[in-house]
């Protein structure tokens, strides 16, 4: 079992298995879970839908204190809100993957996120532990967390998995949109993806989910055993 208290951070690149390895881990062990992901998302969600331009640092700035988001933790029916509007699929938009990194960029953007992670984690390790992915996690959301993992993947297995998920998108264009993005979220000033100090890299290219879950569960439990 999972020691209380515990944070375990997950962090890679798009497509390396992140969410469902994150939430596979917190089912196995009864933890809540996090996609912050998906919060940078309903930002910009929010941002197209008022027409801010969101190549415009300074407009983007301007607005993010706006939207109400709301993350629920259940691993197994993850749920977002946005000022009480349900926006789970609208994120998963070409728009939305098109713009998600310029937006996640802005200082201020990562200042209001930050905020609301913490405050989920906070809640969630006062009652038991939660499993919580994106790019900054082990870096700077959740530094001390016990456990931390990076998982990376060969392009052409990301695009091919990212496609499937998105039920048999074209390979090509999906890989051209995930590399894009990966240049932008590692090539960033403002807490930008990297393997962080502690983590564990774990290369999920030729591995089934199973396995990589397996993999972190036991990472989770010889961290709750003395050495
Ligand atoms: O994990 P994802 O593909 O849903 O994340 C979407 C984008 O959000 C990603 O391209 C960069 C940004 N992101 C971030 O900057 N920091 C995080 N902790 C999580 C995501």
């Amino acid at each position: 079992t999972a020691p209380a208290g515990l944070v375990v951070a997950v962090d890679g690149t798009s497509g390396s298995g992140k969410s469902s390895t994150s939430r596979g881990v917190a089912d196995r062990l009864g933890l809540r879970y996090l996609d912050t992901g998906a919060m940078f998302r309903a930002m910009t969600w929010w941002m197209l839908e008022r027409g801010v331009d969101v190549h415009d640092p300074a407009a983007v700035a301007a607005r993010c204190g706006e939207p109400e988001i709301v993350s629920g933790t259940d691993p197994l029916g993850p749920t977002i809100t946005v000022d009480g509007t349900d926006v789970e699929v609208a994120i998963r938009s070409d728009e939305v993957n098109a713009a998600v990194s310029p937006v996640s960029a802005v200082p201020e953007v990562r200042a209001r996120l930050l905020a609301l992670q913490r405050a989920v984690i906070a809640a969630e390790t006062d009652r038991g532990g939660i499993v919580v992915e994106g790019r900054d996690i082990g870096s700077v959301v959740a530094p001390d967390a016990p456990v931390k993992v990076y998982l990376s993947a060969d392009p052409a297995a990301r695009a091919a998995r990212r496609a499937a998920e998105q039920g048999g998108a074209d390979v090509a264009a999906t890989r051209a949109s995930l590399l894009a993005r990966d240049r932008i979220d590692s090539g960033r000033a403002a807490a930008p993806l990297v393997q962080a100090d502690g983590a564990v890299h774990i290369d999920t290219t030729s591995a089934t989910l199973e396995e990589v879950i397996g993999l972190v569960v036991s990472l989770v439990e010889s961290a709750g055993t003395p050495q």
